[in-house]
């Protein structure tokens, strides 16, 4: 049922500060006569001495669920201090990768009924990993497969597009972080500002939605073109990924998300005054290099879309002369959540102004349960 809205992937999108909302329901507990700030996945309680003890925790998925587990990336080794990789399943069952009995193995799948991902489990099962489910699928192929797990509770997906599943997605891997990380002293006021930050989140969203107008304006001035590019880095490396991946999927346009540290590696040669090129700079230990970035892009005479926190368009934008997304800021680890969602909504209206299917791309299925 879709409501009032006109498509799946449009309810979807919108339904997030509810979707979120479910996702963090009975885990995370504060104030109250329980003054400490906890987490509690139901479904780890019994295996997080395991996963601690692990040599290594590698996450595995495909698409959207293997970008929800790069952006967590950074946050669960700061928490974890464990070395975190990261395998697209079919890759690293091509390699027949190395994967150890000493590895926390962590399955990423919205359906958990991906056919690379659960052969991946197999995979990992017989070679002896801890293997951890996290999907939003009860009952699943994945979920009944490995040894333990969490469902993120997004509730039911039916775009083909993943949006609500994704934000949730790095909800539940935040708090695998936090539920893995010690409770040191010396992390407490970290921890604590997480916790609050994954509390504010439905709220965050709800104002970063009201973006949709200006993004079906930019979706306007960008339906003839040919290709995006988007530039992230740090927590948000994953999100240029995951955006440019929503723009492709759907609205049918050439787009790809590229490490801003690679830039003149390469990418830099295919910017000029025509290439519209995305620019995510939201405050984090990354920004003054992102800042950078855009110096340089605008030197090429790029034609710069920049995203940033709410009161920096002056300081992103050299010259007055680019496009700005003002986000509203949150703590850096959870800044994906809320940084995906005018991307999401920039390939939604793209797709309804160029007259593709939104909620059935071409030669898409919504769970690939073939390899
Ligand atoms: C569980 C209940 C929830 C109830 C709550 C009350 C289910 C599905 N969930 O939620 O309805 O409100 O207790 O405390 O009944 N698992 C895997 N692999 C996966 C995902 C999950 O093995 O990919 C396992 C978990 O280890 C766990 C079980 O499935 O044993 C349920 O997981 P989850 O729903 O995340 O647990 P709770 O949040 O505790
Ligand atoms: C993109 C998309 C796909 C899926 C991928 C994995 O919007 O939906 O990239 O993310 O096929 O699917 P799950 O998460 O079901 O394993």
């Amino acid at each position: 049922n879709k409501g009032s809205y006109k498509h799946y992937m449009q309810k979807e999108i919108h339904e997030q500060p509810e979707s979120l909302t479910t996702t963090m329901r009975g885990r995370l507990l504060r104030g109250g006569s329980c003054k400490a700030k906890t987490v509690l996945l139901g479904g780890l309680k019994d295996h997080l001495k395991t996963i601690r003890q692990s040599r290594r925790i590698v996450f595995i998925g495909c698409g959207t669920s293997y970008n929800a587990a790069l952006a967590a990336r950074p946050i669960l080794e700061e928490l974890s201090g464990i070395p975190v990789t990261m395998e697209i399943a079919s890759d690293l069952l091509d390699r027949q990768g190395p994967i150890y009995r000493e590895d926390t193995a962590v399955f990423v799948s919205q359906s958990g009924e991906t056919a690379d991902t659960l052969s991946a489990l197999e995979y990992a099962l017989e070679n002896g990993a801890l293997c951890v489910g996290i999907t939003n699928t009860v009952d699943s192929a994945i979920a009944r497969n490995t040894h333990c797990g969490v469902h993120i509770n997004a509730g039911a997906e039916i775009g083909v597009a993943s949006t609500k599943a994704y934000t949730s997605q790095i909800v539940v891997m935040a708090m695998l972080a936090l539920a893995i990380g010690g409770d040191t002293i010396s992390n407490q006021a970290r921890r604590e500002a997480i916790i609050d930050g994954v509390f504010e989140l439905p709220n965050k969203v709800r104002e970063v939605l009201k973006l949709d107008g200006m993004m079906k304006d930019l979706a306007q001035e960008l339906i003839a073109e040919q290709s995006l590019l988007v530039f992230g880095r740090g927590y948000n490396y994953a999100t240029s990924l995951e955006g440019a991946l929503k723009v492709k999927e759907v609205a049918l346009m050439h787009s790809e998300g590229i490490l801003a540290g690679e830039m003149k590696h390469g990418p830099l040669a295919l910017v000029d005054e025509t290439l519209p090129t995305l620019v995510i700079a939201t405050r984090d230990a990354c920004f003054s290099k992102q800042q950078s970035v855009i110096q340089q892009l605008h030197a090429r005479k790029g034609r710069l879309i920049v995203m940033c926190s709410k009161g920096d368009a002056a300081s992103v934008c050299p010259g007055g002369t680019c496009r700005v997304i003002e986000v509203p800021q949150l703590e850096d680890c959870l800044q994906p959540v809320v940084n995906i969602v005018p991307l999401q909504l920039l390939a939604y209206h793209l797709t309804v102004l160029r007259g593709f299917n939104v909620d059935q791309p071409r030669n898409l299925a919504k769970s690939v349960t073939t390899q």
